[in-house]
């Protein structure tokens, strides 16, 4: 099967050859062909150009692109999408004076989740979840990452991550797993974190490793939480899995998280609300993606990462949305594009290739995934006639996606 998008006004994000990510001042370009065409054959991209160049071809589907922008869709590298029910008492708890640590420290947030979860069949936490994948499809995200964290329990754990895979088998969408048995602390373990941190390791790994249910291994490192040490503890061993690490750290306190992660080469360290000038030293030279989540800042009022300060010392950034109950409740790439753009003074061509390539990156998807290049993935994101890719953050309430290709299919309903 062959389709041609012609008469495209902008096609974003073309790398001639594929690249695994971009840093520092590199952020600043996007690449970019002006009346263009693409020609997708079956699941992968296989042909671009200037509308002069156009082939000769036999397509057997013509898209008139007159207008329209085309780039490729959004990668999601850090999300909790699988859950059960919701926080929004939590929510209006918040608006009335609590803070989200207060909340946690009464047995609110990853505890109330992580109840819900346990209470909840499978098969429910599998039809809750599928329509918040269905949503962010259509908002023009092509790949992402989910995290199990709400378990907990050796069986709720395995059974999120279960929830994953079988979204992964049913869904056309690129979907990496994280074990996230590392969230918090049950309740049951509160005086015997030795114990919750055995039973990480010696029951939750080898039984997931065994079914092949993961493919990153997190942690949330953070005080209250997860202390440097046993985040330590538990990359080691999940690397011994076979997982790579992709952790949680700065959100609230820098206490080194960044430096732990960089020193077990995990693929991103994520959040990075609270910097300090080691954090950013420490990043220079690694191979590890920091990855910003905008959404999250704004939904608790904490502050944004400083990617500005991040891209001026050479370093790459990564937008993700960090869709879960309590922090995030959205998983809408294309506002955390416009409010990298409003709040953390990114450029709509650095906060572009913070969600594509850069995200590719954070997931281990660089080859496939995040620009318009020959051999890749045909997932992209067709936009409404607009006057130019600026329009993306600064129309940042309105929904500027007439139509998403997942694997080279449109997405069928996505005119509301
Ligand atoms: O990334 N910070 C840790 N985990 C999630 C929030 C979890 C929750 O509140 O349910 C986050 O923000
Ligand atoms: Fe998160």
């Amino acid at each position: 099967m062959i389709t041609l998008i012609q008469n495209i006004q902008e096609l974003l994000q073309v790398r001639e050859t594929s690249i695994a990510k971009v840093s520092g001042a590199e952020m600043a370009v996007l690449p970019t062909i002006k009346n263009a065409f693409l020609i997708l054959e079956d699941n992968l991209i296989s042909d671009f150009g200037s509308m002069e160049n156009l082939p000769e071809i036999k397509a057997d589907k013509i898209i008139d692109a007159t207008g329209k922008v085309v780039l490729p869709s959004w990668c999601d590298s850090h999300t909790h999408i699988v859950y059960a029910g919701n926080r929004e008492q939590e929510f209006v708890d918040r608006i009335n004076g609590l803070s989200y640590e207060e909340i946690a420290n009464r047995g609110g947030g990853i505890l109330n989740s992580a109840k819900k979860l346990n209470e909840t069949p499978e098969e429910e936490i599998y039809e809750q979840s599928k329509v918040r994948l269905e949503e962010v499809m259509h908002l023009g995200t092509g790949a992402v990452e989910i995290k199990s964290g709400y378990g907990l329990t050796v069986d709720g754990e395995l059974k999120m991550l279960r929830v994953i895979k079988r979204l992964s088998e049913n869904y056309p969408i690129t979907i990496k797993a994280t074990f996230l048995g590392a969230h918090a602390f049950p309740t049951h373990y509160k005086e015997n974190k030795a114990g919750y941190l055995d039973e990480i390791i010696n029951e939750m790994l080898p039984e997931i490793a065994k079914n092949k249910l993961a493919d990153y291994v997190d942690v949330f490192c953070e005080s209250g939480y997860f202390s440097v040490e046993q985040t330590e503890k538990i990359m080691e061993a999940g690397i011994a899995f076979g997982l790579k690490p992709k952790i949680h750290v700065n959100q609230f306190n820098s206490i080194g998280g960044i430096q732990a992660g960089i020193k077990f080469n995990a693929l991103s360290v994520d959040h990075l609300e609270i910097m300090n000038p080691e954090d950013i030293e420490a990043l220079k030279g690694s191979e590890t993606m920091p990855v910003a989540l905008p959404s999250c800042s704004y939904f608790l009022s904490i502050p944004y990462t400083p990617a500005r300060e991040m891209i001026k010392a050479g370093l790459p950034v990564a937008l993700a949305t960090d869709f879960n109950p309590g922090s995030t409740p959205s998983g809408n790439m294309n506002f955390v594009v416009a409010t990298a753009c409003i709040k953390m003074k990114m450029t709509p061509e650095e906060a572009i290739n913070a969600a594509t390539i850069n995200g590719a990156y954070a997931m281990g998807l660089s080859e496939t995934h995040g620009s318009i290049t020959k051999g890749k993935k045909a997932n992209l994101i067709l936009t409404k006639p607009i006057s130019s890719y600026y329009q993306i953050p600064y129309a940042f309430g309105s929904n500027l996606i007439e139509s998403v290709f997942i694997e080279g299919k449109i997405l069928p309903n996505n005119n509301p």
